[in-house]
């Protein structure tokens, strides 16, 4: 594998709507993906246990000759960020619940937040939602079972449909006018979610603010990939990489082939443009 890479991991394939995000703010850097699809959900699993497999990635990214790693997963994110900045010299950067942006946005004085449990649980939500929403009717829900929808390619069937209303009606009743993907595999429901509510309420994704915040970490630690060459990507899983091939080209309209990588001395199914 090249050096210099950005790695970018999440819990499976949501993470990929950062990935985006990244790539189209810096088209000339090589990206490392790691989809943790093995392992999916994270959600409902105690931080020690996410904690643990974000370090054993995190020490597969570094013998990939990584640069910086973007936790590109809410729940990773508040179960390991603190483990990781102690225990690595490379600069991580980390998923924000945007709510500071809700709160600064509403007019009802009520937003929603959408995220997994761990999430909700972590450090990081207690302290952004008390520092910046404090005088705010946050209304918060568990996105239950919608991890599972994308990473099975099932995020545009009408069982989507049903789960996303029985999350977000509730939350156009009490009033809300804007509304928070506090997981990184929510965006895939965007477009569904923008019909449901109509120009009524704003629905905020995180990944734009989080990839101009990786270019801001290069170029402060002068990692940034400075030459004209055309950034490549690898997209590596724990898992099968069916789904994430279909997303792929979905999120692209580029074929993608698979193959078998060493990632951190173990073999793993990969995909990589043509
Ligand atoms: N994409 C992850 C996040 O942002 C999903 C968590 C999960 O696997 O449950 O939280």
């Amino acid at each position: 594998m090249s050096s210099s890479r950005i790695g970018v991991f999440d819990s499976g394939l949501g993470g990929l709507t950062v990935w985006r995000e990244i790539r189209r703010l810096m088209p000339n850097e090589d990206i490392l993906y790691f989809a943790d699809s093995k392992n999916c959900p994270y959600g409902p699993k105690p931080p020690q246990t996410i904690a643990k497999l974000a370090c054993e990635i995190v020490d597969r990214m570094i013998a990939a000759e990584c640069k910086m790693v973007v936790v590109a997963c809410n729940t990773a994110t508040a179960a390991a960020i603190d483990t990781l900045r102690q225990s690595y010299s490379i600069p991580f950067v980390g998923m924000e619940p945007a709510i500071k942006q809700a709160a600064l946005n509403t007019k009802t004085g009520k937003v929603g937040v959408l995220a997994t449990k761990g999430t909700f649980d972590g450090r990081l939500y207690k302290e952004t939602s008390q520092k910046y929403a404090n005088n705010i009717d946050v209304m918060v829900q568990i996105g239950t079972g919608l991890v599972e929808l994308v990473e099975a390619d099932e995020y545009e069937t009408e069982k989507a449909h049903s789960l996303l209303e029985k999350y977000v009606v509730p939350m156009i009743e009490h009033g809300v006018d804007q509304i928070v993907l506090g997981c990184t595999h929510y965006p895939f429901f965007k477009p569904q979610i923008e019909q449901m509510v109509g120009n009524r309420v704003a629905v905020i994704d995180p990944a734009p603010a989080v990839a101009r915040q990786v270019s801001k970490v290069l170029i402060e630690h002068d990692l940034q990939n400075n030459n004209s060459h055309v950034g490549t990507d690898l997209f590596v899983s724990s898992g099968d990489v069916g789904a994430m091939r279909k997303l792929l080209k979905s999120m692209t309209g580029k074929t993608y082939s698979e193959s078998e990588v060493e990632f951190g001395g173990q073999r793993f199914n990969a995909l990589s443009v043509g």
